[in-house]
Parts: structure tokens; sequence; C-alpha cells
């Protein structure tokens, strides 16, 4: 466990909460999470990453819920922000129905040159936290729920509701992302000398995987095709080391979601409980260009220790124009910090302006344009090449002509 803790994102701290009401607790909880907010500037949006400080409060709207209500749990935090989870049950199972984050465009720490002094509520209800009566529900795998422009990331959750005494079950409802973790640590490697460090073999090319993200009207907004390959340094438990793991996204096992706002798209890509890839793409709607301004990732491979959970939104890849689409065939490093970057292969996206679900014409990279350059040398040389063989072979006959004219 305290190997693990070294994979979260030090910004974010560990918080408890609880709801009691009277003698009894009903709601405990013990979380990190982080937002990812995209808010208008005066010159487009913005995306920042926001932390649950630790000094995070329990609010007193929140309840243990009766006389029709549910339980609800509202954690209070800076300038006026708030995250609150409502719970609901039957016979067997309870849940978390509804998450509501609040923010407040007015705390310029947080927001800066936010256009805007508003305070946004945001809700959601496909939450996916749902465990079995009197059990803790724990989930130590970092999990992304999105909700309208932001991105709340959970990590390190346990939590019940519903509570029948002041502690937490010794029962847990392991959620499935971390199922696919072994509880047991690894078997000490029996080798007594140093062994070299082996490196993984590294997987082929990647295959191309065809992407897209509809409105809520059913209208696709976002359209991607392209293949990609991920490399993340970690702690590897078969090894009891830091190693550098490159493992291709699997089109045929992941599932693509997100959301599309006027100047800021994301696409979520998830291939089962392994891995998740979102892609933030922002527009700039005085320049009409576009760009990718973050990316993040939640791994959960079988050879880590725990779940590897990184982003950065202050990226500035793939741009492009508003109405054209942009192309990359060549192999493309995005790197998104020390431990994380990405490899695409065969790319072509476009976040904004589609019209009847279908690619625009495509503008070029300029590794593609640079490698286009390569055959158009290669070809003139062998044109060149074939031509002075050719002159030198009418020259040759030409003389050889004239030899046997003067025999
Ligand atoms: C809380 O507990 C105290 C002592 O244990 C008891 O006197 C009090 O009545 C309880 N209050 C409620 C609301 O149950
Ligand atoms: C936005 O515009 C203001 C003034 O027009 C400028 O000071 C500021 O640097 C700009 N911000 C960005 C992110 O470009
Ligand atoms: C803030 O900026 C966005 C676009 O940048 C614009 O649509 C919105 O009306 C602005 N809001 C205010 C209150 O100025
Ligand atoms: C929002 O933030 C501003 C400035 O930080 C503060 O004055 C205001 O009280 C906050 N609003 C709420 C609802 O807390
Ligand atoms: C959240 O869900 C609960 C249970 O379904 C419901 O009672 C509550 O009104 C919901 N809250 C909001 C803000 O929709
Ligand atoms: C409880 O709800 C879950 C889904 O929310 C459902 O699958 C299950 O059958 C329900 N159990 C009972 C006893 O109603
Ligand atoms: C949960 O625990 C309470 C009190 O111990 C008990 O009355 C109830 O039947 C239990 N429910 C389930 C589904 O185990
Ligand atoms: C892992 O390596 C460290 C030092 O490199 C060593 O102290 C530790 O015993 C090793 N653990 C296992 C399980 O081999
Ligand atoms: C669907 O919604 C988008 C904006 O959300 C709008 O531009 C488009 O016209 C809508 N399409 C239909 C068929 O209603
Ligand atoms: C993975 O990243 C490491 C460190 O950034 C780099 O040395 C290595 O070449 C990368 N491997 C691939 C296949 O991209
Ligand atoms: C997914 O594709 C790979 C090759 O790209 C293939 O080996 C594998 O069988 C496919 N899996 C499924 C479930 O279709
Ligand atoms: C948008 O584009 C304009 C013109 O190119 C530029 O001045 C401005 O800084 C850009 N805004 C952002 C937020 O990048």
């Amino acid at each position: 466990i305290i190997i693990q803790h070294g994979f979260y994102n030090l910004l974010t701290s560990q918080v408890t909460l609880e709801v009691t009401e009277g003698n009894s607790t009903c709601i405990k909880a013990e979380l990190s999470a982080s937002f990812f907010i995209t808010y208008d500037t005066a010159n487009g949006t913005r995306t920042v990453m926001v932390p649950l400080p630790g000094s995070a409060v329990v609010g007193v709207a929140s309840s243990c819920g009766g006389d029709g209500r549910s339980p609800w749990l509202v954690a209070l935090f800076g300038d006026g922000h708030a995250l609150g989870l409502g719970f609901s049950s039957n016979d067997s199972l309870y849940s978390v129905a509804n998450l509501t984050l609040q923010y407040n465009l007015s705390d310029v720490s947080n927001f800066p040159e936010a256009n805007s002094t508003d305070v946004v509520t945001v809700e959601t209800t496909s939450v996916g936290m749902v465990a079995r009566v009197n059990t803790t529900y724990r989930c130590i795998s970092a999990s992304p729920v999105i909700v309208g422009g932001a991105t709340v990331t959970f990590s390190n959750v346990t939590m019940e509701a519903f509570m029948t005494g002041d502690d937490l079950s010794p029962n847990e409802s392991v959620c499935t992302a971390d199922q696919s973790f072994t509880t047991a640590p690894p078997p000490p490697p029996s080798t007594t000398t140093a062994a070299p460090t082996p490196v993984p073999t590294p997987p082929g090319t990647p295959s191309q995987g065809s992407y897209s993200v509809s409105n809520s009207n059913g209208t696709v907004c976002l359209l991607a095709r392209m293949a990609l390959q991920l490399n993340i340094s970690h702690f590897s438990a078969s090894q009891n080391q830091t190693i550098q793991e490159v493992v291709n996204l699997l089109p045929n096992q992941t599932t693509s979601s997100g959301s599309c706002d006027p100047t800021s798209a994301t696409l979520v890509l998830t291939q089962g409980n392994a891995t998740n890839l979102s892609f933030l793409f922002t527009l700039n709607s005085t320049s009409n260009r576009y760009h990718l301004t973050g990316l993040s990732v939640v791994a959960a491979w079988s050879d880590m220790t725990g779940p590897f959970n990184t982003s950065n939104s202050s990226l500035d890849y793939q741009r492009g124009s508003l109405g054209r689409s942009y192309m990359c065939i060549s192999e493309q490093t995005l790197v998104v910090d020390q431990n994380f970057s990405l490899n695409t292969f065969q790319l072509q996206v476009q976040p904004f302006g589609i019209t009847r679900g279908q690619f625009a014409q495509a503008e070029e990279c300029q590794l593609d344009q640079d490698n286009m350059l390569i055959p158009i040398v290669v070809g003139a040389a062998l044109a060149g090449l074939v031509l002075i063989v050719l002159i030198a072979y009418l020259i040759g006959r030409k003389r050889s002509h004239a030899g046997y004219q003067t025999i």
C-alpha cells in the first residue's frame, strides 16, 4: 500500500468525510478527487485541474435521508466550491445515484481570467459506484466521472452509505477496476545476484481504430481514426523496479464516449478496465483554430503495483483549422509528462465543425509533408538516373554506328 501511494497525483490529498445524525453515522467516505474544469475567458476557453483539498469539510446540506429524502453527502472546499453525492439503495445494493459539482468562477486563484463570476452547478446520474448493502465500497483505481464540462477523477476511495454501525464494514465491495490487481504481493525474485534489467519486448505497430462522439440529439460532433500506443514508466510488480512499458490500444476492445461544447470537445477511450484515455480539444473562436490541449490517462495493467494516473491540460498538439480535419499518418509522440507519452500513427481527427458525419478536407502534419518529400526526391533521382543511362546508351549506340560506318 505504501508503494501504491506513490502513484497517485501528489496534488490530491486523502479526505475523510462523515455524515452523522443524532449519535449515528450514516455515510463515511475516505477519498481523493481532482477536477478537470473547462471555463470561458475573454480570449477563449481554458481548462484547469483543481484538487479536492484536505481542508474540505462536510456541508450542513448533508443528510442521512429518511422521510422520502435520500442520503446526501456534500463536501465544501475553497471559495464556494462543492461536491455532492446522492445515494440510493434497494434491498441488496446501494449506489451513488447522482453527483453534483459546484464551482465559483469568481475564485481567481483557481479560475484566472474567467470572463464570468457565476457559480456553476453541473450534475450527472452516471457515476458507476455500486456496492452491496452492509459492505464498504472500495476503489483504489482512479475512476473518471464526466459531469457537464468537467471531469471528476476519484481515487483511493473507501466509502459506505446506509451504515448500520459507526465504523466502515469490514466486508468490501471491490470495484471492477481494482479486481484486475492481485491482492497478494508478488513473490520475491529468486535470484541472488543482480540480473540485467529485462526490457519488455515492444509490441508491433498498433492497429487503427475509428471512434466518434455524438451530441445528445445523436448528431456526430467528433470523429477520430487513429492507432495508439501508450508508453508508461511505472514500477513493475514482477521485476521489483521501475520499467518502461509500451502497450498498444486494441481498437476492437475499446469504446468511445465524450462530449462536445461550442469551444471544447472531449473524447474518452476506454479499453475494458485496463486503460482509460481522455483527449481534450479546444477551439479558439477568435482565430478559428483548434488544438489538443489536454490528455489524461488511467492505466491499470497487470504488472503494475497500483493504478497509474496522470494528466496534463496545457498541451499544444494537433493544431488544425475549424472546418478541416487534422491528419498525421507518420508516427508522432505526444509527451504528456516524464512518465507518460502517447505514440500516434495513421491519425485523422476532427473535433469541431463536422457536417454529415464525415471528415472534412484534411490538413496534413509537418512530418507527413516532410515524409512526402522523400519519395519525391527519390523519384526525381531515379528519373534522373534513367535519363542519364538512356542518354549514355543513345550516345554509345551513335558511336558504335559511326564505328561500323568507318569500317
Ligand atoms: C446520544 O447518546 C447519548 C449517550 O450515549 C444519549 O444520552 C442521547 O440520548 C443520544 N442521543 C440520541 C439523539 O440518540
Ligand atoms: C487575453 O487577453 C488579455 C488582454 O486582451 C491579455 O492580457 C491576456 O494575456 C490574454 N490571455 C491569453 C491566455 O491569451
Ligand atoms: C465569455 O466568453 C464566451 C466565449 O469566449 C462568450 O460566449 C460568453 O458570452 C462570455 N460571457 C460573458 C459573461 O462575457
Ligand atoms: C465566490 O468567490 C468569491 C471570491 O473568491 C467570494 O467573494 C464569494 O463569496 C464566493 N461565492 C460563494 C457562493 O461562496
Ligand atoms: C440525487 O438522487 C437522489 C436519489 O435518487 C434524489 O433524491 C435527489 O433529488 C437527487 N439530487 C439531485 C440534485 O438531483
Ligand atoms: C437493486 O437494484 C439493482 C440495480 O440498481 C438491481 O439489479 C437489483 O435487482 C435490485 N435488487 C432488488 C432486490 O430490487
Ligand atoms: C444489513 O445490516 C442490518 C443491521 O445489521 C440488517 O438488519 C440487514 O438485514 C442487513 N442487510 C443485508 C442485505 O444484509
Ligand atoms: C525490491 O528491491 C528492493 C531494493 O531494490 C529490496 O530492498 C526489496 O527487498 C525488493 N523486494 C522484493 C519483494 O524483492
Ligand atoms: C443537434 O445539436 C447541435 C448542437 O448541440 C445542433 O447544432 C444541431 O443542429 C442539432 N441537430 C439536430 C438534427 O437537431
Ligand atoms: C518510451 O519512452 C521512453 C522515455 O521517454 C523512451 O526512451 C522510449 O524510446 C519510448 N519508447 C517508445 C516505443 O516510444
Ligand atoms: C482484436 O484484434 C486482434 C488483432 O488486432 C485480434 O488478435 C483479436 O483476436 C481481436 N479480438 C477480438 C475479441 O475480436
Ligand atoms: C486565440 O487566437 C488569437 C489570434 O490568433 C490569439 O491572439 C489569442 O491569444 C488566442 N487565444 C487563446 C486563448 O489562445
